[in-house]
């Protein structure tokens, strides 16, 4: 329960989504902690410490961390027994936190101006693990669009951010030096993370590590390297062939083959 005046991150829709999340992050950390030996976690863009609880709950020894010091302030109120700082993702300063066997980083990666630097700085932070959320944007390219965010506390700091797509994050984990990148088999159950016929999976989660992971909760995401150039007819994704919407498809997780079919054939 919140000790003090009621934020937004204490609004209704947070606790659901905080809900699923929660238990896919957990059902996936019962199976690797032990076999991974994670012991230590850093909680990166924490807000007010939802996340740093669970995995302090789950046994890790866990550092909380966010640019806002409200927010961080509010997040040790509310875990009294969890360390929290103030640190930006995007400084290289956030590196002398030292390193975290277990990265956790949800609902940050979309709310930043360098991206890619700040996951470079995520790579540096991590001993074996990251397990990240974030918004996605559609469409199979590593592309990102530059979005202007709403003043509140739990948005970027310069009210400006580049949203990525699912394959922009893959790649972004992979050229920063992650070895193994993965899907969740099944995504949190969330209307954010599943398309239907009406609305758009706007959510991902995915798993980056240094070692190959064996557990039937993730899918192994390629790591394809690019040759989409903007003189590149392929760039013009409207122009894309039978034959790369058929490999994307093939990439895809089991269950979301079975939703792409679904809305194919026109049932839900
Ligand atoms: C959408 S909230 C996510 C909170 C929580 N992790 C969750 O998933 O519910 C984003 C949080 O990241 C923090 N944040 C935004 N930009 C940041 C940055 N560059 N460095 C550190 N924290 C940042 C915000 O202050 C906010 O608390």
């Amino acid at each position: 329960m919140p000790l003090s005046a009621p934020r937004i991150f204490d609004q209704q829709h947070y606790a659901l989504l905080n809900q699923a999340r929660g238990d896919a992050a957990a059902r996936l950390l019962h199976e690797l902690k032990d076999a991974l030996h994670l012991r230590t976690a850093v909680d990166l863009g924490c807000g007010l410490g939802h996340f740093s609880g669970l995995l302090q709950s789950l046994g890790f020894e866990v550092t909380g961390v966010d640019g806002r010091r409200e927010n961080v302030e509010e997040a040790a109120r509310r875990n009294s027994t969890v360390s929290f700082r103030t640190a930006n993702v995007e400084d290289p300063g956030v590196r002398s936190l030292g390193t975290f066997d277990l990265t956790f980083c949800f609902g940050l990666l979309y709310h930043l101006e360098n991206p890619l630097l700040a996951i470079r700085h995520l790579r540096a932070l991590t001993e074996s693990l990251l397990l990240a959320e974030s918004v996605v944007c559609q469409g199979d390219e590593p592309t990102m669009v530059l979005v202007d965010e709403a003043v509140e506390d739990d948005q970027g700091l310069e009210h400006m951010a580049f949203y990525p797509t699912e394959a922009c994050l893959i790649k972004m984990f992979y050229r920063a030096g992650f070895t193994h990148v993965y899907r969740f088999a099944e995504q949190p159950g969330h209307s954010d993370y599943a398309a239907t016929g009406e609305t758009r999976r706007v959510r991902t989660m995915l798993a980056a590590s240094l070692q190959p992971m064996d557990s039937k909760l993730l899918v192994l995401a390629n790591d394809r390297r690019e040759d989409m150039q903007p003189w590149n007819a392929r760039y013009d994704v409207s122009r894309e062939t039978a034959g790369e919407k058929l490999k994307s498809f093939a990439q895809k997780p089991l269950p979301e083959k079975f939703r792409s079919i679904k809305r194919i054939i026109g049932t839900r």
